[in-house]
Protein backbone atom coordinates (compact mmCIF):
# COMPACT_ATOMS: atom_id res chain seq x y z
CA UNK A 1 0.00 0.00 0.00
CA UNK A 2 1.44 3.21 -1.19
CA UNK A 3 0.31 6.40 1.26
CA UNK A 4 2.04 9.95 0.51
CA UNK A 5 3.48 11.48 3.63
CA UNK A 6 1.85 14.35 5.18
CA UNK A 7 3.32 18.15 3.31
CA UNK A 8 5.03 19.76 6.16
CA UNK A 9 3.17 23.29 7.44
CA UNK A 10 4.50 23.46 10.57
CA UNK A 11 8.30 21.68 11.15
CA UNK A 12 9.75 19.92 14.35
CA UNK A 13 11.59 23.14 15.33
CA UNK A 14 8.91 25.79 15.19
CA UNK A 15 6.67 23.00 17.69
CA UNK A 16 9.83 23.02 20.00
CA UNK A 17 10.65 26.16 19.98
CA UNK A 18 7.17 27.46 20.46
CA UNK A 19 6.15 24.82 23.26
CA UNK A 20 9.60 26.33 25.08
CA UNK A 21 8.24 29.53 24.63
CA UNK A 22 4.64 28.78 26.31
CA UNK A 23 6.19 27.10 28.93
CA UNK A 24 8.13 30.39 29.99
CA UNK A 25 5.46 32.70 29.87
CA UNK A 26 2.73 29.67 31.93
CA UNK A 27 5.47 29.18 34.40
CA UNK A 28 5.99 33.02 34.91
CA UNK A 29 2.01 33.24 35.14
CA UNK A 30 1.69 30.68 37.50
CA UNK A 31 4.50 30.86 39.74
CA UNK A 32 3.03 30.20 43.14
CA UNK A 33 0.17 28.67 41.92
CA UNK A 34 -1.24 24.86 42.09
CA UNK A 35 -1.82 24.55 38.51
CA UNK A 36 -2.99 21.48 37.06
CA UNK A 37 -2.63 20.32 33.18
CA UNK A 38 -5.49 18.66 32.26
CA UNK A 39 -5.29 17.00 28.76
CA UNK A 40 -7.73 16.30 26.22
CA UNK A 41 -7.51 13.01 24.88
CA UNK A 42 -6.12 11.54 22.62
CA UNK A 43 -5.14 14.38 20.27
CA UNK A 44 -3.11 16.31 22.83
CA UNK A 45 -0.88 14.18 24.53
CA UNK A 46 2.60 14.59 22.49
CA UNK A 47 2.00 18.23 22.84
CA UNK A 48 1.01 18.06 27.05
CA UNK A 49 4.26 15.90 27.00
CA UNK A 50 6.02 18.51 25.53
CA UNK A 51 3.92 21.68 27.36
CA UNK A 52 4.45 19.85 30.88
CA UNK A 53 8.62 19.73 30.47
CA UNK A 54 8.84 22.85 29.43
CA UNK A 55 6.79 24.50 32.77
CA UNK A 56 10.02 24.40 35.20
CA UNK A 57 7.24 24.82 37.95
CA UNK A 58 5.77 21.87 40.06
CA UNK A 59 2.34 21.03 38.06
CA UNK A 60 0.02 17.97 38.54
CA UNK A 61 -1.58 16.03 35.44
CA UNK A 62 -4.39 15.00 34.34
CA UNK A 63 -6.63 13.67 31.35
CA UNK A 64 -10.24 13.56 29.89
CA UNK A 65 -11.38 12.49 26.99
CA UNK A 66 -14.65 13.68 25.06
CA UNK A 67 -16.30 12.50 21.59
CA UNK A 68 -18.13 14.54 19.81
CA UNK A 69 -21.63 13.12 18.42
CA UNK A 70 -21.51 12.93 14.89
CA UNK A 71 -18.75 12.07 12.70
CA UNK A 72 -16.32 12.92 10.12
CA UNK A 73 -13.90 15.80 10.71
CA UNK A 74 -16.90 18.20 12.15
CA UNK A 75 -17.86 18.37 15.52
CA UNK A 76 -21.86 18.48 15.63
CA UNK A 77 -21.74 21.23 18.91
CA UNK A 78 -22.27 18.84 21.72
CA UNK A 79 -19.54 16.59 23.36
CA UNK A 80 -19.58 13.16 25.44
CA UNK A 81 -17.62 12.39 28.27
CA UNK A 82 -15.78 8.99 27.98
CA UNK A 83 -14.28 10.01 30.95
CA UNK A 84 -13.85 12.83 32.92
CA UNK A 85 -10.90 14.46 35.62
CA UNK A 86 -9.74 11.76 38.28
CA UNK A 87 -8.13 14.15 41.00
CA UNK A 88 -10.38 17.10 42.82
CA UNK A 89 -9.37 20.31 40.98
CA UNK A 90 -11.93 22.92 43.43
CA UNK A 91 -9.43 25.25 44.11
CA UNK A 92 -6.66 24.67 41.75
CA UNK A 93 -5.58 26.76 39.10
CA UNK A 94 -6.69 24.64 35.55
CA UNK A 95 -5.30 24.52 32.39
CA UNK A 96 -6.82 23.18 29.66
CA UNK A 97 -4.55 21.88 27.29
CA UNK A 98 -6.25 21.50 23.34
CA UNK A 99 -4.49 19.99 20.13
CA UNK A 100 -6.78 22.50 17.96
CA UNK A 101 -9.48 24.88 18.42
CA UNK A 102 -11.52 24.54 15.27
CA UNK A 103 -15.03 25.51 15.77
CA UNK A 104 -14.65 26.58 19.42
CA UNK A 105 -17.46 23.97 20.28
CA UNK A 106 -15.15 21.01 22.63
CA UNK A 107 -13.36 23.14 24.28
CA UNK A 108 -16.26 25.44 25.50
CA UNK A 109 -18.39 22.40 26.39
CA UNK A 110 -15.18 21.28 27.99
CA UNK A 111 -14.39 24.26 30.06
CA UNK A 112 -18.15 24.46 31.16
CA UNK A 113 -17.99 21.02 32.55
CA UNK A 114 -14.61 22.28 34.71
CA UNK A 115 -15.47 25.79 35.98
CA UNK A 116 -18.51 23.50 37.43
CA UNK A 117 -16.27 21.64 39.87
CA UNK A 118 -15.11 25.21 41.45
CA UNK A 119 -11.63 25.40 40.21
CA UNK A 120 -9.73 28.88 41.51
CA UNK A 121 -9.46 29.52 37.53
CA UNK A 122 -9.91 28.03 34.31
CA UNK A 123 -7.75 29.00 31.24
CA UNK A 124 -7.24 27.45 28.08
CA UNK A 125 -4.15 26.34 25.92
CA UNK A 126 -4.07 25.20 22.47
CA UNK A 127 -1.67 24.71 19.80
CA UNK A 128 -3.44 25.54 17.09
CA UNK A 129 -6.15 27.33 15.82
CA UNK A 130 -8.48 27.79 12.85
CA UNK A 131 -9.78 31.28 13.46
CA UNK A 132 -11.85 30.94 9.86
CA UNK A 133 -13.93 27.99 11.40
CA UNK A 134 -14.28 29.44 14.94
CA UNK A 135 -18.06 29.32 15.95
CA UNK A 136 -18.08 30.55 19.62
CA UNK A 137 -16.62 33.35 21.59
CA UNK A 138 -13.50 31.68 23.63
CA UNK A 139 -10.59 32.96 24.62
CA UNK A 140 -7.72 31.17 24.07
CA UNK A 141 -5.24 32.21 26.91
CA UNK A 142 -2.02 30.73 25.32
CA UNK A 143 -1.90 29.68 21.70
CA UNK A 144 1.16 28.18 19.73
CA UNK A 145 -0.20 29.00 16.53
CA UNK A 146 -3.30 30.21 14.17
CA UNK A 147 -3.22 28.43 10.85
CA UNK A 148 -5.28 28.19 7.98
CA UNK A 149 -8.60 26.06 7.20
CA UNK A 150 -6.70 22.75 5.98
CA UNK A 151 -7.37 19.71 7.72
CA UNK A 152 -3.76 19.31 9.51
CA UNK A 153 -2.39 16.15 11.13
CA UNK A 154 0.68 15.11 13.06
CA UNK A 155 2.37 16.08 17.01
CA UNK A 156 -0.84 14.10 18.41
CA UNK A 157 -3.54 14.96 15.75
CA UNK A 158 -4.75 12.22 13.79
CA UNK A 159 -6.95 11.44 10.28
CA UNK A 160 -8.99 8.54 10.97
CA UNK A 161 -6.53 7.51 13.53
CA UNK A 162 -3.28 7.84 12.04
CA UNK A 163 -0.33 10.43 11.78
CA UNK A 164 -0.39 10.96 15.62
CA UNK A 165 3.06 9.74 15.52
CA UNK A 166 4.35 12.62 13.03
CA UNK A 167 7.17 14.67 14.73
CA UNK A 168 5.43 17.72 12.33
CA UNK A 169 1.86 19.32 11.89
CA UNK A 170 1.80 18.49 8.12
CA UNK A 171 -1.25 18.56 5.97
CA UNK A 172 -2.60 15.32 3.52
CA UNK A 173 -1.62 15.58 0.45
P1 LIG B 1 -13.97 21.77 17.63
O1 LIG B 1 -14.91 21.32 18.70
O2 LIG B 1 -14.65 21.99 16.33
O3 LIG B 1 -13.13 22.98 18.04
O4 LIG B 1 -13.04 20.57 17.30
C1 LIG B 1 -12.04 20.19 18.07
C2 LIG B 1 -11.59 18.78 17.73
O5 LIG B 1 -11.79 18.40 16.36
C3 LIG B 1 -10.11 18.74 17.95
O6 LIG B 1 -9.80 18.50 19.31
C4 LIG B 1 -9.69 17.64 17.01
O7 LIG B 1 -9.85 16.40 17.64
C5 LIG B 1 -10.65 17.74 15.86
N1 LIG B 1 -10.05 18.51 14.74
C6 LIG B 1 -10.46 19.70 14.28
N2 LIG B 1 -9.70 20.11 13.25
C7 LIG B 1 -8.78 19.15 13.07
C8 LIG B 1 -7.69 19.00 12.13
O8 LIG B 1 -7.39 19.83 11.26
N3 LIG B 1 -6.96 17.85 12.25
C9 LIG B 1 -7.22 16.89 13.19
N4 LIG B 1 -8.22 17.00 14.08
C10 LIG B 1 -9.00 18.11 14.01
MG1 LIG C 1 -9.11 16.76 20.13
Amino acid sequence: MTRSKPVPLIPERRLRARVRRLGRTIRRDYRGRDLVLVGVLKGSFIFMADLARAIDLPLTCDFLRVSSYGSGTESLGSVRFEFDVTQPIKGKDVLLVEDIIDTGLTARSVLRSLKAKKPRSARLCALLHKPERTRVPLTIDYLGFKIPNRFVVGYGLDHDGRHRNLPYIGVLA
